[in-house]
């Protein structure tokens, strides 16, 4: 029996203004997508705002529905519109930030289970790390690959 301990990585930014241009761009596209959140039922707004290899960057939201499990997050809502319009580019990076309504909390929000699943199946189709950006008021909080964020990926693709 060997007991073992997995460590994880990541950078803390105490605002926009610390990282790259490029990021910085991102984290401000995610906060502008989150404007566009459909979500009546929970008040709570998610942007997101994924980063594809030539520099497009493509913005979702969070999309309620009165049969709840019908909605979709906003990075989901990102990524797969991401997919459906540039299948052929990879997904360098992605950047997300939520709250209730009206609220920016200190901590940021992290994505949900499902939503970092998804985040590891794009990274291993696009071939390459994803780097993630999880954005709060007073930190940001960078992860270079989505493994960091879901360690023990479940991947037919990779296996
Ligand atoms: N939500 C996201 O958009 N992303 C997440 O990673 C977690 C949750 C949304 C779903 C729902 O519209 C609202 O936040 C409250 O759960």
């Amino acid at each position: 029996m060997i007991s073992k301990t997995l460590a994880i990585k990541y950078t803390e930014y105490a605002t926009v203004d610390e990282m790259q241009p490029a990021d910085r761009k991102l984290v401000e596209a995610a906060i502008e997508a989150r404007q566009s959140s459909y979500s009546p039922y929970s008040h709570f707004s998610v942007g997101a705002a994924v980063r594809l290899e030539d520099g497009t960057i493509v913005k979702g939201a969070n999309q309620e529905n009165a049969a709840y499990p019908s909605g979709l997050c906003a990075e989901r809502t990102a990524m797969f519109a991401a997919g459906a319009a540039y299948p052929h580019l990879a997904m360098d990076a992605l950047a997300l930030v939520g709250g209730a309504w009206g609220e920016t909390p200190d901590a940021p929000a992290t994505p949900c289970g499902g939503c970092r699943q998804v985040m590891a199946e794009y990274q291993t189709k696009s071939g390459r790390p994803m780097k993630v950006f999880l954005v709060g008021k007073s930190r940001i909080l960078a992860f270079d690959k989505v493994d960091d964020l879901l360690p023990f990926i479940f991947d037919t693709l990779k296996a």
